[in-house]
């Protein structure tokens, strides 16, 4: 529900953090910076579902050097050991060997799951990879995870819309929202 830039999501209530407006402009800024630095190639891009739909399919839209496209999602499943979860990318049929690869994301947080998926694609034999992500918070700029391409940094907050999820609910925002304390 959308009242006066205020959206509850079951117990949560966010507020307005990032207008419609702004996420077009920074798009089509980010489309032209891979634009400059893909001339004369021809990448493949890897948009993590399911909350980057969104962004990528407005990003991609402004690319003009040919590209392949093909939506990927993490698998995570209990592992055999009691240490965790093991995760996989799954969805990609396509060989990524020697290709120049760009990984879309929603948002970096800790940043181990974009750790994960550059392992696995390293391990394809992909000439290059580099990530592009619409959000990045604090905790990954402190770790350094290597993000070539940001639309907006970040402190600690949790933000839905524009693809993002709050248990499963908001990815349908043309905006972006910010929990709100009151
Ligand atoms: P990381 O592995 O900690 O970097 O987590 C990344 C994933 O956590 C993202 O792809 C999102 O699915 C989810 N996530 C992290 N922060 C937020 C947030 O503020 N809103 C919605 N989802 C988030």
């Amino acid at each position: 529900m959308l009242v006066e830039n205020l959206v509850q999501l079951k117990d949560l209530t966010f507020k307005s953090f990032i207008s419609e407006e702004k996420i077009n402009a920074r798009v089509i800024e980010l489309a032209n910076q891979l634009n400059n630095d893909y001339v004369e190639k021809s990448p493949v891009f890897l948009p993590i579902l399911n909350g980057s739909f969104m962004f990528a399919a407005d990003l991609i839209k402004h690319v003009s050097v040919n590209c392949q496209v093909s939506f990927v999602k993490i698998s995570s499943y209990a592992g055999t050991q009691s240490t965790g979860q093991l995760k996989t990318l799954i969805g990609h049929e396509e060989s990524l060997f020697n290709q120049d690869v760009i990984v879309i994301e929603d948002i970096v947080d800790t940043g181990l799951t974009l750790e994960l998926i550059l392992s696995d694609l390293k391990a394809r034999g992909a000439k290059s990879v580099e990530t592009i992500s619409l959000l990045r918070k604090q905790k990954a700029r402190d770790k350094d995870v290597a993000v070539k391409y940001v639309g907006f940094e970040l402190d600690e907050q949790f933000v839905v819309g524009y693809g993002l999820d709050y248990d499963g609910l908001g990815r349908n925002l043309s905006a972006i929202y910010e929990q709100s304390m009151h």
